[in-house]
């Protein structure tokens, strides 16, 4: 929000989770929400499911973290092998290097079995919309949040209606979602990945290691 004060209605907010600073608080109502609904209010996540997030920000990392939790497998897909190390150090089952691997879903099939996920966070939009279809389990469940590629895929939804797939549009989530995951966060004793705090004066260069890509979880500016 970058601003001192904020009007806002009462409605919209939720207490600070007792167990986290406000540093990691702030980086819960958008990216672990998001994620929080995408794969347990709308997706059903159980133990034993398989999960695919694309990249290692905020939205991808959250995903990790919740399903591991729910003791579901989470594979990741990062363009960094350092990455990718650290997110097998946070859990992950399985990383693929999408930029050395380009075809992706064939590698993430292998890792199951040939089954395909049964979850996925679609973060890349057109550019990866398609490989999603094909990295999907029968009965599986795709979550539609990013648009890291641009918006509005224009995917051959014939695979979705062989496999009885599912799409689900996900915006953020309710303040009712929003207390009911930070009361799961606390009991799993889950804690945001924050790669780096940023002072308010400072504020451009947050964006600007945004835009670089570099950031592993999620950047914070403290007021
Ligand atoms: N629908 C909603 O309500 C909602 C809510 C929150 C966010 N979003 C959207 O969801 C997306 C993720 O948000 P975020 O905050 O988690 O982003 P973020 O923290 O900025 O994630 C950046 C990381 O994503 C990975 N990435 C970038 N382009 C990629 C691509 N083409 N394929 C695979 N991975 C790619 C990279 O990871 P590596 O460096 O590991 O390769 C990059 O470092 C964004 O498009 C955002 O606008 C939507």
């Amino acid at each position: 929000m970058l601003a001192d004060l904020v009007v806002v209605p009462e409605a919209s907010l939720a207490p600070v989770p007792d167990s986290l600073s406000l540093e990691e608080a702030a980086t819960l109502p958008c990216a672990a929400l998001t994620a929080w609904q995408a794969l347990v209010v709308r997706g059903g996540l159980a133990v034993g499911d398989t999960l695919l997030v694309q990249g290692t920000g905020g939205v991808a990392l959250f995903g990790l973290q919740i399903a591991s939790a729910f003791g579901a497998k989470t594979i990741v897909l990062s363009s960094s092998d350092e990455k990718r190390e650290r997110a097998t150090k946070l859990g992950a089952f399985a990383t693929v290097n999408y930029r050395t691997t380009p075809d992706w879903d064939v590698e993430v099939r292998k890792l199951t079995g040939g089954l395909g996920v049964s979850h996925i966070l679609e973060l890349g939009g057109p550019d990866t919309f398609d490989r999603s279809l094909r990295a999907l389990a029968a009965w599986g469940h795709i979550a539609q949040i990013g648009v890291f590629s641009g918006f509005g895929p224009h995917s051959n939804l014939m695979r979705l209606q062989l496999i009885n797939g599912t799409i689900d549009g996900i915006n953020v989530g309710s303040a009712e979602q929003f207390e009911a995951m930070n009361a799961f966060l606390a009991e799993h004793l889950i804690r945001p990945v924050i790669d780096r705090t940023f002072s308010f004066d400072e504020t451009q260069a947050a964006y600007d290691e945004l835009a670089s890509g570099r950031h592993f979880g999620k950047l914070v500016i403290r007021l």
